[in-house]
């Protein structure tokens, strides 16, 4: 099956390059199967209902990270629809939950979302590996032939060591978070796809999405100027995998980004 990974959609602007650049997309790679992460898709950071429906139109399942739990309004959706996900591993978290399985007939599709602890240790997340093998087994259980991880970390290391911890045990691991694409996507030895992260969809002209002014006076100045999403022609970035449908393992992966 043919599966697309959109990596973190920064605000309205990012919403409509989505609508814009995916249907036709989808269809030029006949995807079956399209995740977006979707944490920073609402203007001033978060993800609302507003915001996610839109992504809905354009995917199957929608991750999250470490903001997606900030706005009370999308509490609620997260226990309502169960394609959109937060972390699992989210200590505390009253709401929603970071897998699920979606059933094509032929083929059932599991996803699962978890959080980096290095540099995100405020945020009080359990171990991933641990929370990994615990949804893992869940997706075994559940008949999933196919098996995605969205893990929204920081440290370059931290992802690249949950790969190979994953490597064999699912379809494809993707990092998320950082926002900038890097250039390590492979086939693991197992046949896991992997690639650190997916890069985002949002302004180009922009440091991670936010107007590059105001991060330039916050690092050199110490303003505390809030954060205000850049505008300007936009990209979307992520990664277009296949995979048997029998084995549940990656057969190639490749970069996507769309100026
Ligand atoms: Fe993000
Ligand atoms: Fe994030």
């Amino acid at each position: 099956m043919n599966i697309l990974v959109i990596g973190d959609v920064c605000g309205s602007i990012g919403c409509e390059t989505v609508l814009k650049v995916l249907p036709s997309l989808k269809k030029e790679l006949n995807v079956d199967f399209t995740l977006i992460n979707g944490e920073n898709s609402a203007d001033g950071n978060g993800i609302s209902p507003t915001s996610a429906e839109v992504l809905l139109k354009c995917a199957d399942v929608i991750t999250g990270g470490n903001h997606t739990l900030r706005r009370p309004d999308f509490h609620a959706a997260l226990d309502e629809n169960e394609r959109l996900l937060r972390p699992d591993n989210l200590e505390n978290a009253r709401y929603g939950s970071g897998y699920c399985l979606v059933d094509m007939g032929r083929i059932k599709v599991a996803v699962i979302n978890l959080l980096g602890t290095i540099y995100l240790e405020h945020l009080k997340a359990s171990n991933p590996f641990l929370a990994a093998d615990k949804l893992i087994e869940r997706a075994k259980n559940d008949g999933a032939n196919v098996i995605l991880v969205d893990f929204h970390a920081e440290a370059t290391s931290e992802k690249r060591a949950m790969g190979f911890y994953l490597d064999g045990k699912v379809s494809c691991m993707f990092g998320t978070h950082t926002h900038v694409q890097t250039a390590d996507l492979q086939i693991l030895d197992g046949g896991t796809a992997y690639m650190t992260d997916l890069g985002m969809t949002g302004p180009i002209t922009s440091v991670l999405g936010v107007e590059p002014s105001i991060i330039i006076d916050r690092l050199k100045n110490g303003s505390q100027e809030k954060f205000r999403l850049a505008e300007g022609k936009c990209s979307l970035e992520g990664a277009f995998i296949t995979v048997d449908d029998k084995s549940g393992k990656a057969t190639s992966i490749k970069t996507i980004r769309i100026v």
